[in-house]
């Protein structure tokens, strides 16, 4: 495995493996890495001949009051558990590669970044989708791997592939979770003890409003309910609690034809998201037989 921080040397290492006959893999990642992160990696492993990962802290992605100063960094613990996974080449840029001085050019969706984190995060879907296109454009991957963890940069992502006609294949993997639900994120590293067991109630209230679901509940009224019930006394801020669409991410009032359930909380100062999906996008198809029965 090599460790690189230049565009340049990881245009040759993927021109290398190119002239093989391997396809690319990309996995980009802000480093802190826990096995959610591995799960991308171990699938890229899979299904692609050269394995890239990304570890970069994105300032763009941050705003002004949010953590980037403290995110955790831990490159040489993150380099033995890309090692281990099999990931062929590390990109690891200082932000200098990525933003040179003068850096004046954004990709900014409109639509799907409006809802969800959006509002509580102007900025972070503008920077997420810049600098994922930078490390596109610099790794030119065949196959790109993200986390249904967060739920709407996955969807984000996938529109901009589309409406700009990058020619990636997006592969977005189930959330890995601890034995107890938490779902892992680099973030509960801030967590002290008790805070990490008010954490608990993400999943809980997950689980409880999939539980409904499946049990026949169709209204998502009587979902919000149940989730803001069990969410709201264990923290300490509600961003948001909401059941949308899979795909266009707007509210829906019934789970019928797709729903997913999304929050975002914070607990002291650390801000956690998580989501469950209650039923899949109903295709169009379906619809279409649905109508003719
Ligand atoms: P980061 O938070 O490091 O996450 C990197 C990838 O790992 C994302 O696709 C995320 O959804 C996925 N991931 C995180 N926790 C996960 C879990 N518990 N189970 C499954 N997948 C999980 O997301 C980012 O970085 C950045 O926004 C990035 C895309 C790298 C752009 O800077």
């Amino acid at each position: 495995m090599k460790i690189v921080q230049h565009t340049q040397e990881v245009r040759r290492a993927v021109r290398e493996a190119r002239a093989q006959g391997k396809t690319v893999g990309l996995v980009p990642t802000m480093g802190a890495l826990h096995e959610g992160h591995l799960s991308l990696m171990r699938a890229a492993r899979k299904e692609t001949g050269f394995v890239v990962a990304s570890i970069f802290v994105n300032p763009t992605q941050f705003g002004p009051n949010e953590d980037f100063k403290r995110y955790p960094r831990a490159m040489d613990a993150d380099a033995r558990l890309c090692e281990g996974v099999g990931v062929d080449l590390i990109f690891a840029p200082e932000p200098r590669e990525i933003y040179p001085d003068g850096f004046a050019t954004y990709v900014v969706q409109s639509d799907l970044p409006d809802g969800l984190c959006g509002p509580h995060r102007p900025g972070h879907f503008r920077g997420v989708t810049t600098v994922v296109t930078k490390l596109f454009n610099i790794v030119q991957p065949d196959v790109a791997y993200f986390g249904q963890k967060d739920y709407q940069q996955a969807a984000v992502i996938r529109r901009m592939v589309r409406d700009l006609d990058m020619p990636i294949e997006v592969r977005v993997m189930p959330i890995v979770r601890e034995a107890d639900g938490l779902a892992m994120s680099s973030r509960n590293r801030y967590l002290s003890p008790a805070e990490r067991e008010r954490a608990l109630c993400l999943s809980r209230a997950l689980t409880e409003a999939k539980k409904l679901a499946d049990a026949g509940e169709r209204s998502t009224a009587a979902l919000l309910d149940a989730m803001n019930r069990i969410v709201r006394p264990a923290v300490d801020k509600v961003d948001y609690i909401s059941i949308v669409h899979p795909e266009t991410l707007r509210e829906v009032g019934d789970v019928s034809s797709g729903a997913v359930a999304a929050m975002a909380v914070w607990i002291g100062k650390t801000r956690l998201i998580d989501n469950m999906i209650l039923s899949p996008a109903r295709s169009r198809q379906e619809k279409n037989v649905k109508r003719k029965t």
